[in-house]
């Protein structure tokens, strides 16, 4: 059995840096013909570079995800030179904080904005192409955080439980157009959204602990994901959220087993 995504068209959002990037570079590794998009300008310009060295095949957009203008735009230009669009990655995301009585109300707008408006956006802009097509995966950023938040991430946590909600409905919605729907829930992976690998020994330590594969997840288990739910294997798994997070939600203290299994060893 094999994936196989050759001549496919994706686009993926945030595309820049991050987990956005390895996406669009493993995606585009695989034969699929990938549209970058990002905000930043630098990263964009980075990436297309990379495209040229590694041969690959596709085309970047500056492109904020609240403006859907500039989305239809990007989406008509998209289909104008590729014919198709087969695949849309909501990976943008922003995750500001602070506990809630000091929360600003701009952050809490930029969470909800940027997470869950923008995917909405996105969607709305790609739905008439795929619509068209009878086909299409649409795949989504969602987080561990819309299931078991963190203190002081009430606005990003609402917004991926938004997403996961929105994700729900509109594969209810696209189903008789053959477009699958899905979210995933990736965690821990160090990336300068969080600085997880570069704070004090204690806190990573804390943060480990929460894992049942008790390691920092890579942006490479991310990408693999999304290249099974962009495939024809995956054409029968709509409305779900998948879990990426080396089992952060699969039991309470999964710590408990380390300790258990290093008792275990000294036996
Ligand atoms: N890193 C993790 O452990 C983790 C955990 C759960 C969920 N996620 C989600 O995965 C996605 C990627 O996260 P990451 O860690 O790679 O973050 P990151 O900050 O490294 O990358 C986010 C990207 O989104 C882009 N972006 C921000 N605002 C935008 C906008 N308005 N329009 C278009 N692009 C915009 C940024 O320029 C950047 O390239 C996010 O949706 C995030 O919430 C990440």
């Amino acid at each position: 059995m094999q994936i196989d995504l050759q001549g496919k068209v994706a686009i993926v959002t945030g595309a820049g840096r991050g987990i956005g990037r390895e996406i669009a570079l493993t995606l585009a590794s695989e034969g699929v013909i990938t549209v970058v998009t990002d905000v930043n300008e630098a990263n964009l310009e980075a990436i297309k570079q990379e495209f040229e060295q590694l041969g690959y095949q596709g085309s970047q957009y500056l492109c904020d995800v609240r403006d859907f203008n500039r989305i239809q735009q990007v989406v008509g230009a998209v289909v104008e030179s590729y014919g198709h669009l087969d695949i849309l990655v909501n990976n943008a995301g922003v995750a500001a904080g602070g506990m809630v009585t000091s929360l600003q109300e701009e952050v809490w707008d930029l969470n909800l904005d940027i997470n869950l408006k923008g995917t909405f956006l996105m969607c709305k802009g790609v739905i008439p192409v795929m619509k068209r097509q009878r086909s299409g995966r649409i795949i989504n950023a969602a987080s561990f955080a819309a299931i078991v938040p963190s203190i002081g991430s009430a606005a990003y946590a609402s917004s991926k439980a938004g997403v996961s909600q929105f994700t729900r409905v509109l594969a209810g919605e696209l189903g008789p157009w053959n477009i699958t729907v899905n979210c995933y829930a990736p965690g821990m992976i160090p990336t300068d959204m969080n600085h997880f690998a570069e704070r004090p020994e204690k806190d990573q330590e804390r943060l480990l602990d929460t894992l049942t594969l008790r390691r920092w997840g890579s942006k490479d288990d991310v990408a693999n994901l999304i290249c099974f739910l962009a495939s024809d294997l995956a054409e029968y798994i709509t409305g779900t959220m998948i879990d990426v997070s080396g089992g952060k939600l699969a039991t309470q203290i999964p710590k408990v087993a380390y300790e258990r299994a290093e008792a275990e060893n000294h036996e």
